[in-house]
């Protein structure tokens, strides 16, 4: 069953009906402030810091009703009836309800009562500001008089204190409203220099600001006493909630239609000019009142659409295909790539599922989200992977997440995750192949952000890559630390005490349990910085990390072999951990993907094997669950793990991360079969039909969907914000369609199903724009490839010599 379809046209999906099984979202911003919009008009708005910069409030724990928004109200005065065109807070009947989200702006339309109202919310670029651009249209044959409400409610700027410290915070609210402009600015007397601004195109019938006289006392957001009367009363809050609504009256002839447009913003003043008169507690408002007159103005508004519109072609323009399959062009020429910029701009902070208060942008996340984006805005990346890099610590290790506004590291979620330096590494070779920027190696960089600390920042990837072999344990192998990407494989905690966090408990010393996954993944990031020095002419450095992985392979081999897959880890007591020998959990898929895609046993078969090994194994239709079998009760010894009922999370759900992993080292076989057919298999787009099942947008990843131990086996959760989007772009782009930006240009070097004759593609790489046709002669992978017309060896393309940026690829697979 479906909740809508796909515009592919005008890149949007359509959700037709409001009660979708979750709240099925979309973001406004892509810079510096940002929001959440679900399709019935809810989320919240923030600047750079979903935590600490929260500009309105959203409830949580509601799903799927999903509270707090955006929310518009319409009363016909003559009869009294009011409505929420976007379905909620009231929820009363809608005729043609849509909710279109596209690229950064989501239009809810809907008709009642023969008044249709659409709203387009969008934040413009460059601008700290969200707009609502409401379009009212009477299709009655009589003339109406309606009015129109908005409403936000403002959060008191920090999140978390915002929900927890009402003693305080019950007193601290204050606002203006000046000219008909609602300013909201608690906190702005003392040492905030900030404050959000509610401004309407529209000459106000009357106004509120305090939420009790808006809604009316032990009243709700569906049934708020002002609409109800068609009155709003002027109120000034003092403490309590502040809110901002304004109301306008509209008097519509039979098919008139007229715009309102409502803007939000936010507005930082410099500290010594935050008052007008300067000794008064005035917000001075002359710096901000330019830029409210400008998007009071609808062809200004109508012009910034236009122009985040051009942004979003330019982004996507970077890498477009035409394949056999819709699901898969769907993703990547829009959906997936979008996603990418959506995880890049929000990390894992504020969804459905994170409630932008715990968790700052992730290490290893971060690093690992580049894959996924660092084509679209290359020098956004560079930034990145330097204020990531000033978070490392002087030993090489990594705090696990810094805060975007402070660009501080943070121990919230634990430290010593021991994977977490070595994804820097492959996220600075994903820059590296992307741009030929090599200038960013000699950046001068701080460690834990300390001035005087700097090295360049090639240095911080040689001690990456030491931190691993300076932390072996008995058998070679990384030592696991506080956990490797497997936040849950909680080797050294030992937690008995109930609430007490995975994340931040040691118990150990960590000097036993050892991790494979990590094995694998410093056998290739290791690889890939023998690749960079050997390029910068550091050639010690890179026969040091040469043969430190080819002794590391040799380890895994030998230790981290089970004889018909790659064994996980080893536990504090050295007992493996995804064996045979182990009662549960024998087979994990983490290594199986990861050894294979650092080219571990692709020459002596256990390659092979071990991904047969996941077809048996772990492999169901909806996707590859991350173990077998689940466990059935709690493992102290392993942690949060175990905590998982079966079949969710990292206890045997489909962990949607790790399934691409799957998917490049079945290409790496050779085998596309199996490589598109477990990419589709989790492809949200080919999901769509079984949305009922599914649950989560059918737009974009979810980190999980129940596993096949799980009673609602099939069940997406946390939609959005994980590693999945990231992994899927960069297997189905750089593997399956084999486009693969390398460090002397650009590899063909697909391997398709059998039964695609082909696909082609646009790739923009390094200013030259290259027309890829490829088609298939014979059932093989072997590529035959023709550069503007000439044969040429080998499957990389180089940078054409005669300035040219057009270059037309022809590649034959045989
Ligand atoms: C989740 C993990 C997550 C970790 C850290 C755990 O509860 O299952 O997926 O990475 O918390 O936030
Ligand atoms: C989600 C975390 O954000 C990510 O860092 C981790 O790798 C996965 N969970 C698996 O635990």
């Amino acid at each position: 069953m479906k909740y809508g379809h796909f515009d592919d046209a005008n890149r949007e999906y359509v959700i037709t009906r409001p009660d979708t099984p979750l709240p099925w979202i979309n973001y406004l911003g892509c810079q510096s402030y940002f929001g959440i919009i679900s399709a019935t008009g809810g989320g919240y708005s923030y600047y750079r810091d979903a935590r600490l910069r929260r500009l309105t409030r959203g409830r949580y724990n509601n799903v799927p009703f999903d509270f707090g928004g955006r929310y518009i109200y319409l009363r016909d005065d003559k009869s009294g009836e009011y409505w929420s065109p976007s379905w909620m807070p009231t929820r009363g009947k809608l005729d043609d309800y849509s909710c279109r989200h596209g690229m950064g702006y989501s239009v809810i339309s809907s008709k009642h009562d023969g008044i249709s109202a659409s709203t387009r919310y969008f934040v413009p670029l460059d601008e700290t500001l969200e707009i609502w651009q409401l379009t009212l249209t009477n299709e009655r044959s009589t003339p109406v008089e309606l009015s129109a409400f908005s409403s936000v409610e403002f959060c008191l700027w920090e999140a978390l204190d915002d929900f927890t410290n009402f003693q305080r915070n019950f007193s601290t609210g204050q606002v203006e409203v000046d000219d008909e402009v609602i300013y909201h600015k608690t906190e702005y007397r003392e040492r905030r220099n900030h404050f959000a601004w509610f401004a309407c195109s529209e000459k106000l019938a009357g106004f509120d600001t305090q939420r009790e006289a808006f809604l009316g006392p032990w009243r709700g957001w569906d049934e708020p006493a002002a609409v109800e009367r068609g009155a709003s009363s002027g109120s000034i809050a003092h403490g309590w909630s502040p809110i901002g609504s304004h109301h306008v009256r509209v008097a519509l002839k039979p098919g008139e239609s007229r715009q309102i447009i409502f803007v939000l913003g936010y507005h930082e003043n410099p500290a010594d000019a935050k008052f007008d008169p300067p000794n008064s507690q005035t917000i001075n408002k002359k710096t901000v009142k330019p830029l409210i007159a400008k998007y009071r103005d609808k062809v200004q508004v109508d012009a910034a659409f236009e122009r985040l519109r051009a942004h979003w072609d330019t982004l996507l323009g970077v890498y477009q295909t035409h394949t056999p399959d819709i699901h898969t062009d769907r993703m990547v020429n829009v959906w997936n790539a979008y996603q990418c910029m959506a995880t890049f701009n929000m990390s894992r902070s504020a969804s459905t599922f994170e409630s932008g208060i715990g968790r700052g942008l992730g290490f290893r996340d971060s690093n690992q989200d580049l894959l996924g984006f660092v084509h679209m805005v290359p020098e956004r990346a560079r930034e990145r992977i330097l204020d990531l890099a000033a978070t490392q610590l002087p030993t090489g290790g990594a705090y696990h997440q810094y805060q975007p506004l402070t660009k501080k590291g943070n121990n919230d979620i634990g430290g010593n995750f021991n994977d977490d330096p070595h994804w820097l590494i492959v996220g600075v070779g994903a820059y590296l192949k992307e741009t030929g920027d090599w200038s960013i190696l000699d950046e001068p960089v701080p460690f834990d952000n300390a001035p005087g600390s700097e090295q360049p920042l090639y240095e911080h990837l040689r001690r990456s890559f030491r931190y691993a072999l300076e932390r072996l344990g008995p058998h070679g192998l990384p030592l696991i630390g506080r956990a490797d990407w497997n936040d849950c494989l909680n080797l050294n905690c030992f937690s008995n005490t109930p609430g007490e966090s995975f994340q931040t408990t040691t118990s150990k010393d960590g000097k036993v349990a050892e991790s494979v996954f990590i094995a694998g993944l410093f056998v290739l990031a290791a690889k890939e910085l023998a690749a960079i020095a050997e390029r910068r002419g550091a050639k010690d450095d890179a026969k040091t990390c040469l043969a430190e992985a080819e002794r590391m392979d040799a380890t895994v081999r030998k230790h981290g072999w089970d004889g018909e897959w790659f064994v996980r880890a080893y536990d504090d007591f050295g007992r493996k951990i995804g064996s045979k020998e182990c009662e549960e959990g024998k087979i994990f898929i983490e290594p199986q993907g990861f050894c294979v895609l650092a080219g571990i046993g692709l020459e002596d078969g256990m390659a092979k094997k071990a991904l047969e090994s996941v077809k048996t194994h772990l492999a169901t239709p909806h996707g590859i669950v991350l173990q077998q079998p689940a466990y059935s009760r709690y493992y102290i010894e392993y942690g949060e793990i175990s905590t998982y009922p079966p079949g969710y999370k990292e206890n045997a759900g489909i962990f949607c991360h790790n399934n691409p992993w799957v998917v490049i080292a079945e290409t790496m076989v050779g085998n596309g079969d199996a490589a598109h057919d477990y990419y589709s298999r989790i492809n949200p787009s080919a999901r769509e039909a079984i949305s009922d099942v599914h649950r989560c947008e059918p737009y974009v990843y979810a980190q999980m969907i129940a596993g096949r131990d799980a009673p609602t086996h099939g069940e997406a959760k946390n939609s959005w914000l994980t590693g999945t989007a990231a992994w899927n772009y960069y297997a189905i782009t750089q593997w399956i369609l084999g486009i693969r930006p390398e460090y002397e240009g650009l590899r063909i070097a697909p391997v398709l199903p059998a039964q695609w004759p082909g696909f082609s593609a646009m790739r923009k790489f390094r200013g030259v724009t290259y027309r890829i046709a490829v088609s298939r002669k014979g059932p093989g992978n072997k590529v035959s490839l023709k550069v503007d017309g000439k044969p040429i060896d080998g499957a990389v393309v180089a940078p054409p010599k005669d300035g040219k940026n057009e270059v037309a690829v022809e590649a034959v697979l045989s």
